[in-house]
This record gives C-alpha cells, structure tokens and sequence, in this order.
C-alpha cells in the first residue's frame, strides 16, 4: 500500500518557481487520495490562469510515478479560492518578515578560547568587577586556564583587584597579557595608561569598539578554557559594543537588593535576545551581612529579590553573596586571589557544576 505522508513528503520537491516555494507548503496539494496502487491528487493553482500549471502538473506526476508500487496517477487542476488565495499570502507575508529581519552583526572569530562569560549588571557599583576577578580566581583554582578581559575601559577595577602593575608587552606584533600572581592573563586599558589609573578614560563609542576589537584580536591569549568579561556599566550601548562583537558563550548577571528588579530584567532579556546569547543566571550582591559577633544574617536592604529577578528572565538563581569586608580589603589590597568564600563557592558551584 502506498503512503500518503510519503507522497506528501516527495511532492515537497515540487517548487512553484513563481512563489519560491514547494506546492505543499504553499497550501497547493487541495486533496491526496490513494487507491490500492492509483493515486488521485488535486492540485489548486494560485488561479486558473496560473502560468506554472502545466509544469507542475508534469513534475507531480513524474514525482509520484517514481513511487514503488503507483501504477497510476491521476491529475486535475484547480483553482486557489479567495480563502486559500489568503492563507498563502499570509505565509509570503511571514516569509517576507523573516527574510527582512536585520543579519545579526558579525562577531570576531572565538580563537583558541574555549568559554567566554560576560557578566552584567543593570546599574554601576553593583560588583560586576568583584564577580569576575573572583569567578576568575575560582576557574582558575579548579585547574582551567583562565583570562580576564576587563572591557569596561573607563574603569581601574581589574589590574586594581588583582595587584597587577605590569604593562602589557609587544612581542611580533602581538600583545602578550599581564599575569596575576596566579597565572591569570589579565588584559586591561589602564594597564596601557602607565598607572595613572584614576585618570577618566572618556572615549566615544567607535573608539570603544576598536580598542575592545584590538583587546580581543590582537591580544596573544593563546589556549585558554575560560576568558570572563568585565562589561561597562551605565547605558546598554556600551555593553551592546561588547557583547555585539565578542563571540560570548552565556551571560551572568549581577545584582543588589535595591535595584529595580524590573529594568534589569527587560535590558538583559533584550540584550540577550538582541544578541542570541543565553543567560546562565543571576547573582544578587550585598544581598546582607553577617553579624560579626552571632553570625546572624541582617537583610539591611529587605528581603532578597534575586529569586524573583532571575524567574522574570527565566533563568537560574545562583545565589546571594553577602556584604563582607574581608572581600572589599581583597579588592583594595590587590589580593583578590587570596580571597576565599563559601557563599561565592556555592555560587560558582551553581553556575559551572
Ligand atoms: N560583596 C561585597 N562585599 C564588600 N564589598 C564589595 C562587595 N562587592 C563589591 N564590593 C566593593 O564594592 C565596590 C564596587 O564593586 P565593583 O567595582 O566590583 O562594582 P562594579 O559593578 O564593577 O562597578 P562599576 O559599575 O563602576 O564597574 C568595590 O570597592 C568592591 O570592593
Ligand atoms: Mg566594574
């Protein structure tokens, strides 16, 4: 016995040259009707004056006949009535949007870097810098080879946390990344500026790019398991810059308790879709402290609201971390690499397994 479907899947082959389109698809096979070993089909044509008609009438048929087990086909030709005539315009009209769609913007080549991390914030100050030297430090315990881009070129955070002075160096044309004390390969504008890391950096958007094109492409950072992105704070252009030409893997937002939950939650889900890149989860900063005498947990910014950011962009709740001035000194001191902490390695733990 011969297969509908299978008849049906063969006639995709059959393309109406006018429409670019196969005449199933096109809503054009009106009726299929198998009879031990006849096939009878109807075909509706976009009118009856439809120029294809013939044509496709001569491919159907052959189509069919190729079938094992068809001895006869049977032919006759319709007309579309008003009703098909506008579902088929719908779906030219679908396809005409999807064609339209603006092309993704092209993102440089990933190179020998097997995993990038963005991480994100919707406002400054939230501990976007803090997150990545310590999920930096934290690959790179585990054993990864691991780097650090620190993308926000207005800012000294990055060289700043993990003690590094160092300028980059030019070796054959490439440019070989600082080092922390640990191995981590650390590539940072302010580590060009010569030190004066307080100076403001006030560059304008295509200066931006170019420098975070150069950073990426022309930086020597040979094999590496992990590279994590330090983004600009403030506007999501800025991040947007980043993100549009950096081939990232997943980003990680970072929050406080007393932001807004819901304009961060439309700019990363707007960023990600913009971008085609998946939000791993949300971390919330300074979410509270811990008393030092009874260990007790103080929410000094109310109830923590990480739980409800990170259900909003449909994503993972890695956890809070709390406000803690062993981590602040870390960072002022340049010794962020000798920082430990349980609610960071439960968070880490979350995010990578
Ligand atoms: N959990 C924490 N406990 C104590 N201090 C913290 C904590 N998180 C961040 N800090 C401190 O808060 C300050 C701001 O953090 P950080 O620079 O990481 O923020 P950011 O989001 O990168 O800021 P920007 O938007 O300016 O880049 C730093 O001095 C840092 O040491
Ligand atoms: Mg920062």
């Amino acid at each position: 016995m011969v297969d509908q479907n299978q008849i049906l899947g063969l006639l995709k082959t059959v393309v109406d040259n006018e429409l670019n389109m196969d005449i199933v698809t096109a809503g054009m096979v009106r009726s299929l009707r198998v009879d031990g070993s006849s096939v009878y089909v109807n075909i509706a044509l976009t009118s009856d004056k439809c120029p294809m008609g013939q044509k496709i009438k001569e491919e159907v048929e052959e189509t069919i006949k190729s079938m094992e087990g068809v001895e006869s086909v049977n032919i006759e030709l319709s007309a579309m009535n008003a009703d098909e005539q506008n579902a088929l315009l719908e779906k030219l009209k679908e396809r005409g949007s999807r064609a339209a769609a603006p092309a993704p913007p092209e993102k440089l080549p990933k190179k020998d870097i097997k995993q990038i991390i963005a991480v994100l914030s919707g406002k400054g100050g939230v501990g976007k810098s803090t997150v990545t030297s310590m999920l930096a430090v934290e690959l790179s315990r585990r054993g990864f080879k691991v780097g650090v881009l620190d993308a926000d070129i207005t800012g000294p955070s990055i060289p700043k946390m993990f003690g590094v002075i160092e300028a980059p160096f030019v070796l054959e044309g490439r440019i070989i990344p600082a080092s922390s004390k640990g191995g981590i390969k650390i590539m940072s504008m302010n580590l060009l500026l010569g030190g004066e890391e307080d100076a403001p950096v006030i560059w304008r958007g295509p200066l931006i790019s170019s420098a975070i094109r150069q950073f990426f492409t022309d930086v020597d950072w040979a094999e590496l398991d992990y590279l994590v992105v330090d983004l600009p704070p403030g506007t999501s252009d800025a991040q947007l810059t980043v993100l549009q030409l950096i081939p990232v893997d997943g980003i990680v937002v970072v929050s406080s308790p007393q932001e807004l939950a819901s304009v961060i939650v439309g700019k990363a889900v707007t960023m990600s879709k913009r971008l085609a890149v998946p939000i791993l989860g949300v971390i919330e900063n300074m979410s509270y402290v811990k008393c030092p005498h009874c260990g007790v947990q103080i929410n000094i910014f109310g109830e923590s609201r990480g739980h409800l950011l990170a259900d909003g962009i449909n994503t993972k709740y890695l956890g809070a971390l709390p406000i803690d001035p062993a981590l602040s000194k870390a960072c002022d001191e340049g010794k962020i690499e000798e920082y430990t902490s349980d609610a960071f390695k439960a968070v880490a733990a979350k995010l990578l397994g």
